[in-house]
């Protein structure tokens, strides 16, 4: 069977160097982070499959992926995405801010980041994001990305149902995967070059796009809870809550509730 992407056009179209495709596999990421020692590959490579039935999201999360979805990761090291590793944290969100830049491309909709590595269409989850770093090699890094394309929320598990967007939903149409990814790559590549040279003008973007601005919010780190109103997110990626205490700026966690 051959590859449902064009794979030539991924290569020739955007900044990835070589790819792994696979009709079906369980985790790109997983994959991505095997191939992290292979030298013969060059970066950035792209992991991508078809059917992808064991995704994993952040902390025990699984990521639910139908037919027509878009699942892919790129295995970058510092070198060539030439972001020093202490602002890997930003990585995640200049990855989500180039997803809602380049899915605005195809579709007329209400998209923002949700801090730290979401992005939402018309207040529901349509991409997940989980960037990991190699521990062996170090220096690499694996950026995962889950897009609901094709794959309609209606044929997602009924408990996800209400939370999730997808494209095909939006548009009432099927898109092009091939295109939409080339999109976001492209899109990608200039973002990461925007996080390296002018990182306060990535800030504004991410300000203008963010979903939970003037909202509360109880967010967990750890063992610590932290409630208040969102300010929106710093040059240093940090979420900005004004709390009972004072100005809070937290730099990881996760957002547990929106109040
Ligand atoms: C989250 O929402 O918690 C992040 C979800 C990330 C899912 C993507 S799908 C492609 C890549 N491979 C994985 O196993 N996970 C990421």
């Amino acid at each position: 069977m051959s590859a449902p992407f064009d794979l030539e056009r991924l290569l020739a179209e955007t900044f990835v160097a070589s790819i792994d495709y696979h009709d079906e596999l369980g985790s790109t990421n997983t994959r991505a982070l095997e191939l992290a020692a292979d030298q013969d590959r060059l970066r950035p490579l792209l992991v991508i499959t078809d059917r992808q039935h064991a995704g994993r999201g952040r902390g025990h999360n699984q990521w639910w992926a139908g037919p027509g979805a878009l699942t892919f990761s790129l295995l970058v090291d510092s070198e060539t995405i030439e972001v020093p590793q202490k602002n890997w944290p930003l990585v995640s969100l200049a990855t989500g801010l180039a997803v809602a830049e380049a899915v605005a491309r195809f579709v007329t909709a209400d998209l923002r980041v949700k801090w730290p590595n979401d992005v939402y269409l018309n207040g529901r989850k349509v991409c997940g994001i989980l960037a990991e770093a190699s521990s062996h090699p170090e220096g690499v890094m694996v950026i995962g990305i889950g897009l609901n394309v094709n794959n309609s929320a209606q044929h997602a598990p009924t408990e996800l149902r209400p939370f999730i967007a997808s494209l095909v939903d939006t548009c009432q149409r099927p898109l092009d995967r091939t295109d939409v990814l080339i999109a976001l790559l492209q899109r990608l590549s200039e973002r990461l070059v925007t996080l390296r040279d002018d990182p306060n003008q990535l800030a504004d973007a991410w300000q203008e796009r963010c979903y939970l601005t003037g909202r509360t919010v109880q967010l967990d780190m750890g063992t610590q809870r932290v409630t208040g109103v969102v300010q929106g997110i710093d040059p240093e990626g940090a979420l900005c809550l004004f709390t009972e205490g004072g100005l809070h700026r937290c730099f990881s966690g996760i957002v547990s509730k929106i109040i």
